[in-house]
Order: structure tokens, then C-alpha cells, then sequence
């Protein structure tokens, strides 16, 4: 049995135009085999969705966009909502990516807006958190993740319940782009203490259902590891999801 189907995602960032996207989406479907035993689930920048839409469903490839607005619609020059992104062919979304909330400032309130805001459009949010080097250092990780949590899902707390197939994604910040992963133990101890933060919150019947992502620095020689944990249930990759071999290498983790 197994209750967390295994997720390997590429975060392309604001990497690959339209042409790009295409060609990598082909390479990664012609690479598959179709006994992965995986999701695989790429998020290419917003206006390569729709283009990408058919070969990534040709090869059961999930599309993800990288960030939404929480509103359905309206005068919010440059933001792109829920609604349209369904309409583009994505089913999940990421939310709250270090970058997003470093960069651009964005809060646990407004990753806890827009992840309502994906739930109501039918989209199913991955929810990131992660502390920074200096939080990790000062012996923080633990109480930041747990404000991050609380804060971007404050909604469905009050409601006691996550939308079906909510993914979270532990990104520590001093691993992502750095070359520098977190150890298998040192991720497995953060999400250890966030699957024991939903089972208290959620139960245990959420808790056990929702996975739980690593990402910062993942290659093909560190994905067996970090998989080997058991509160470790797939990936969220930047770099080296960006050319077919190394990606194709990390979905096939198994051998
Ligand atoms: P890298 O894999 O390049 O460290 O990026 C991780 C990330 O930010 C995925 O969302």
C-alpha cells in the first residue's frame, strides 16, 4: 500500500521561454517509462502553460504554475488567478516559494489567501516553507516552520480540514541554488515535525494522506537518500530539473 504516492516536481523558475519549455516537457516524456511509480509534476513559467499543456498530459506529466493571485478576477495589472490557470491546463500551484516571500515579500497571510484561493478554483496548492541559514543557526527551524505553517494555512485550520491533496514542500533557504543539501537526517527531522504539527492539528487520517516535499539542491546522486526517509515523499527540484537527464535521473531514483 502506499498512501503518499512519491512526487517528483521541477520548479523552472523564470528559466525556459516557450520553445524551451516544450522541448524539455518532450525530453522528459520521452524519457519516461511508465512504470515510475511517481507523480511527476512540472511548473514552467506562466506563459508556457497552456503550450506545454498536451505534451505534458500526452505523458501523464502534472502541470503546476508557480504563483497565483488570490482574486478570481479584476483590476490587478500583471496577476494571473486561479480560474485562469485551470483554464491553462494546470492542476496544482505553488505557493509561498522562498523566492516569492524573500524577493517579493510575500506573507504566511497572503500565501494563506492564495491558498484558499486554489482550493476554491479547484487547484491543488504545494505550500512551501523553510527557514534561512541565520533562523537554522539560532536554533529557530522548528518555531519558524511552525509559524509558517500556521500562517499560511491559518483557513483551513479554523475549518479543521486540508483540501484534498495538499502538498507541502520544505525548502530550506540555505539549500536552494546553493549546492548545499540539507543531510537526509536533517530533512527528515523537519518533516517528522511537520507531519507530528498536522496530525495534531488535522489528525492523524490528514497527516498520514499529505506529502511532504523536499527541495534545496536535489540531484540524481542525493535523491535515494533523502527518499529513503520515511516522512520524505517526494521532491521539489529547481536546478537540475532543468535538463531532461538529470530530472529523468532523479524520477528514476528507484533504478
Ligand atoms: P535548487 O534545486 O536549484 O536548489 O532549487 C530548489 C527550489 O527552489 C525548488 O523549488
Amino acid at each position: 500500500m502506499i498512501e503518499r504516492r512519491p512526487m517528483i516536481a521541477g520548479n523552472w523558475k523564470m528559466y525556459t521561454d516557450i520553445f524551451e519549455s516544450v522541448n524539455l516537457v518532450k525530453a522528459v516524456s520521452a524519457g519516461l517509462r511508465g512504470d515510475e511509480e511517481v507523480d511527476v509534476l512540472v511548473a514552467p513559467p506562466f506563459t508556457n502553460l497552456s503550450v506545454a499543456k498536451p505534451f505534458a498530459e500526452n505523458a501523464r506529466i502534472l502541470l503546476a504554475a508557480q504563483n497565483m493571485h488570490w482574486e478570481e478576477s479584476g483590476a490587478f495589472t500583471g496577476e494571473i488567478s486561479g480560474p485562469m490557470l485551470r483554464a491553462a491546463g494546470c492542476t496544482h500551484v505553488i505557493l509561498g516559494h522562498s523566492e516569492r516571500r524573500h524577493i517579493f515579500r510575500e506573507t504566511d497571510e497572503d500565501v494563506n489567501r492564495k491558498a484558499q484561493a486554489a482550493a476554491r478554483s479547484g487547484l491543488i496548492p504545494i505550500v512551501c516553507i523553510g527557514e534561512t541559514l541565520e533562523e537554522r543557526e539560532a536554533g529557530k527551524t522548528f518555531a519558524v516552520i511552525e509559524r509558517q505553517l500556521a500562517g499560511s494555512l491559518s483557513a483551513f485550520l479554523v475549518g479543521g480540514d486540508l483540501p484534498a491533496g495538499t502538498i507541502l514542500a520544505y525548502e530550506p533557504v540555505w539549500a536552494i541554488g546553493t549546492g548545499r543539501t540539507a543531510t537526509p537526517a536533517q530533512a527528515q527531522d523537519v518533516h517528522q515535525a511537520i507531519r507530528s504539527w498536522l496530525t495534531e492539528r488535522f489528525g492523524g487520517a490528514v497527516s498520514g494522506r499529505t506529502r511532504v516535499l523536499y527541495g534545496g539542491s536535489v540531484k540524481p546522486d542525493n535523491i535515494t537518500d533523502l527518499m529513503s526517509e520515511p516522512d520524505i515523499d517526494g521532491v521539489l527540484v529547481g536546478g537540475a530539473s532543468l535538463k531532461a537527464e538529470s530530472f529523468l535521473g532523479i524520477v528514476h531514483y528507484r533504478k
